[in-house]
């Protein structure tokens, strides 16, 4: 029953979509379980560059079946095309299974995602507008439709007619816009079921079987805890539960079967979109990390805030996560700094915090107590082994274990497969 949590311990873009596509070569099955196409997640393999929005990152592996769980939201036609446009890479699709329990984004959910934007004018929270809080809303009141759905024109179109009647008010009334069309809506999405039919099933149900039967399960995490609906810097989150134990719910695997959380950490941060963010750096620093670090969205392009690693927010998400162990990722990006710092607590209004402040206010004023650590200023790169690292960069490893409480089992030191070192 060995399944595997592979989750973001910060706001997202922690390189997941990378060190998935490294484990993948040893498993058989790799499910996402939450999020749609909000997440962005690049993998190198040579001179290819993959950037997979919903496609499980092990699908870039011969022989592992990808899983699209029951508790992500699902843009048919982006699906569609990350199929078609894999494909036309050489990489095999036929495999790729998606639950019929998971949700729709409709377009006027990805409507309503800009306008609810461009309403909360300064106060909004810098979604990817992709629909994913929209589709979410509307799965938890009940009001959502389902991929299987899309195999009876009947009922689906009674449930867009339904849905239409509520939205329309909605975009004409409060947002001066224009009514949506059910027809329209209705042969495109069916002609959308119609080419997915045979990827469509109970994933839950063939995850059991596959466990049953000894299968290795890895569950690839989209976002960050840092996002996560319940347990990050609300409202300034996801609509989802990307930690460890939102792949239980997103999967229908229950939590007994799972006996290793991987949480990948950049050895620095980024957060894209609004919100607090302690470390956050608007100096030289700063702007060094975004270049050498390339930290500009996968899916909007936009340019990621960048800040030292902050060992609160580590903590927390070991704790959050119930982590095993950690991948440490992007370590060649600090070859850059003669100094590195490490946020070890928060301070405000005279209070120390050790722990992420109970009351989120309080997280907007909390200035970084930093620790200093030497760097190494060499490029590590190359590297092969973790014998190949100066001692500076072990030292920071050491110390990324000391305040986690878990160990570091695999560094990352460049986008690249083989860049990848386990120990
Ligand atoms: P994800 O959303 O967590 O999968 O992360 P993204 O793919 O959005 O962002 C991570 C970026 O860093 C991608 O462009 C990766 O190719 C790149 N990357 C991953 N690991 C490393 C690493 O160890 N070093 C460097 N320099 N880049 C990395
Ligand atoms: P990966 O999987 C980084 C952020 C958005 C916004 C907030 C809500 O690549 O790590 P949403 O569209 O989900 O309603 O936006 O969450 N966000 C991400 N930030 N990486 C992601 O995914 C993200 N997915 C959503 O920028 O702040
Ligand atoms: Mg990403």
């Amino acid at each position: 029953m060995p399944a595997t949590v592979i989750a973001g311990t910060q706001w997202g873009d922690e390189g997941k979509g990378k060190v998935t596509d490294v484990f993948a070569e040893q498993v058989d099955y790799v499910v996402r379980y939450q999020g749609g196409n909000n997440a962005g997640h690049t993998i190198v393999i040579g001179d290819e560059r993959f950037a997979l929005t919903l496609i499980p990152s092990g699908v870039l592996n011969p022989g592992v079946t990808p899983i699209i769980g029951n508790g992500t939201v699902i843009d048919p036609k982006v699906l569609l095309d990350e199929m078609a446009a894999l494909e036309q890479r050489q990489v095999d699709v036929s495999l790729v299974r998606l639950s019929a329990n998971a949700h729709l984004i409709m377009p006027y959910h990805r409507k309503i995602d800009a306008l609810q934007e461009r309403f909360l004018g300064s106060g909004q929270i810098g979604t990817t507008k992709r629909g994913i809080g929209p589709a979410y809303t509307d799965k938890f009141s009940r009001h959502g439709i389902r991929v299987q759905d899309l195999f009876d024109p009947k009922i689906f179109r009674d449930k867009l007619d339904a849905a239409l009647k509520e939205k329309n008010k909605i975009l004409v009334k409060i947002y001066n816009q224009l009514p949506m069309e059910a027809a329209a809506i209705a042969d495109e999405y069916l002609e959308y079921g119609r080419r997915l039919t045979g990827h469509v099933t109970d994933t839950a149900l063939l995850l059991a079987d596959a466990l049953a039967a000894g299968k290795e399960v890895l569950f690839e995490g989209a976002q960050g805890t840092l996002l996560d609906v319940d347990h990050g810097t609300y409202p300034f989150v996801t609509s989802s539960n990307p930690t460890a134990g939102g792949a239980t719910i997103g999967s229908g695997i229950g939590p007994t079967a799972i006996d290793r959380v991987v949480g990948v950490t950049k050895a620095y941060i980024s957060r894209v979109g609004s919100g607090p963010f302690p470390t956050e750096l608007d100096d030289a620093v700063g702007e060094t990390m975004v270049d050498v670090g390339g930290e500009y969205g996968t899916v909007t392009g936009r340019r990621r805030r960048c800040g030292w690693l902050d060992a609160v927010a580590l903590r927390y998400a070991t704790r959050i996560n119930g982590l095993t162990e950690i991948a440490l990722t992007k370590i060649d990006v600090l070859s850059e700094f003669d100094t590195l710092r490490i946020c070890i607590a928060y301070q405000a209004a005279g209070e120390r915090f050790e722990e992420m402040p109970r009351q989120q206010r309080v997280l907007y004023r909390c200035e970084p107590v930093y620790e200093d650590l030497p760097g190494w200023k060499t490029d590590i790169s190359q590297a092969e082994s973790f014998d190949d690292l100066p001692p500076a960069a072990l030292d920071y490893i050491a110390r990324v274990e000391k305040i986690a409480g878990v160990p570091v089992s695999m560094v990352s030191v460049g986008p690249q497969r083989k860049a990848t070192l386990t120990r």
